[in-house]
């Protein structure tokens, strides 16, 4: 059909019509918010290059996750800020850790909520590699044990899931062993299968303090380039036993997302990272662009390329948008 018989304008002349012919929807089930949680009492250290994120210190992290359940948002992803790093990242998987205690916390306040804790050793490793080193390079499998215990850390003060973002190679199989060894075979695993050596992870570095003292993270974090390789890191980690996967970061990478929703079957979620948080308001703050509306279509872009659930900095506002359309 051609036109004039065909004409694509009539099913978009007004909202009601739009609504009914959309074809991806965001709601706040799809959303995550990662959070940042530092030792102390009272603190709320803003992150200059996320407006309206801070390191929050577990009384603070309470009051947002709150607000964030009462806004429909079924998970946060914790990052901890330890009180000391060293050369074996200890802090990453003590039973007082900052992400134990966190977590601990939040389970016993809001159980609705799932709590999701990043696993890597790069905020608690004194070089800030998110493994242990022998010599100047990251050793992959002296690694592989100490994620385990962080993730067997983790489970054990009630975390929902663990999301292992270390990019180890062996590490999911390692964790659910660990994990299945010690009781705890319904944790899941959301694993960052697909994560790129990016740049657009600069604003996180500074707010998690997990800038590498030397080198970069190419060993082991994956070249931009590639896209087959994506699949077969995903292909890994399903066999090695992960629940859900993650590609990372999301907006430059919708192909990615795209290919893997074709390959598998497993839920996948998108990690929209601080990069991407950082440009959409630095660009609304100039008066250079409608930081809301960009917002909204990068995180329904994100949905279209075939995401499950987002990982995002703009979790609480894209929520509270959302419930606005609801009740319009
Ligand atoms: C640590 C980690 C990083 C992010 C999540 N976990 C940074 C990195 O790998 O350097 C990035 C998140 C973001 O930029 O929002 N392994
Ligand atoms: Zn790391």
């Amino acid at each position: 059909m051609l036109f004039p018989d065909y004409r694509p304008r009539r099913l978009r002349q007004s909202e009601s019509l739009r609504r009914m012919i959309r074809e991806t929807t965001l709601a706040a089930d799809d959303l995550i918010l990662p959070l940042f949680v530092i030792e102390g009492k009272g603190v709320k250290n803003p992150i200059p290059s996320m407006p309206g994120h801070y390191q929050l210190s577990i009384d603070n992290l309470i009051d947002v996750a709150k607000h964030a359940c009462g806004l429909g948002i079924p998970a946060v992803m914790l990052f901890g800020i330890p009180d000391r790093k060293d050369s074996l990242a200890t802090r990453a998987y003590a039973k007082d850790g900052i992400v134990q205690k966190a977590t601990k916390e939040l389970k016993e306040t809001l159980d609705k909520l799932i709590v999701i804790t990043d696993v890597c050793l790069c905020q608690y490793t004194d070089h800030g590699h998110c493994g242990v080193l022998q010599g100047q390079t990251v050793d992959n499998d002296a690694t592989l044990d100490l994620l385990a215990k962080t993730a067997l850390s983790h489970a054990r003060a009630g975390a929902d899931m663990v999301a292992p973002s270390d990019m180890m190679d062996g590490r999911v199989a390692e964790i659910r062993e660990t994990l299945d060894e010690n009781g705890f075979s319904n944790t899941a695993i959301m694993s960052y299968a697909a994560k790129y050596c990016s740049s657009y992870y600069g604003p996180f570095r500074s707010a998690a303090e997990t800038a590498a003292k030397f080198g970069d993270r190419k060993t082991y974090q994956m070249d931009p380039a590639n896209a087959l390789e994506a699949i077969r890191e995903v292909t890994l980690d399903i066999e090695e036993g992960a629940d859900i996967i993650i590609v990372k970061p999301a907006l430059a990478y919708l192909d990615i997302i795209y290919r893997i929703r074709e390959e598998i079957l497993l839920p996948i979620a998108a990690y929209n990272v601080s990069g991407e948080f950082a440009m959409i308001k630095a660009a609304d703050k100039m008066g250079w662009l409608d930081g809301h509306k960009v917002m909204m279509e990068t995180l329904t872009a994100i949905k279209r390329a075939g995401a499950d659930m987002i990982l995002t900095y703009f979790a609480l506002e894209a929520a509270e948008t959302l419930r606005k359309i609801c009740s319009e």
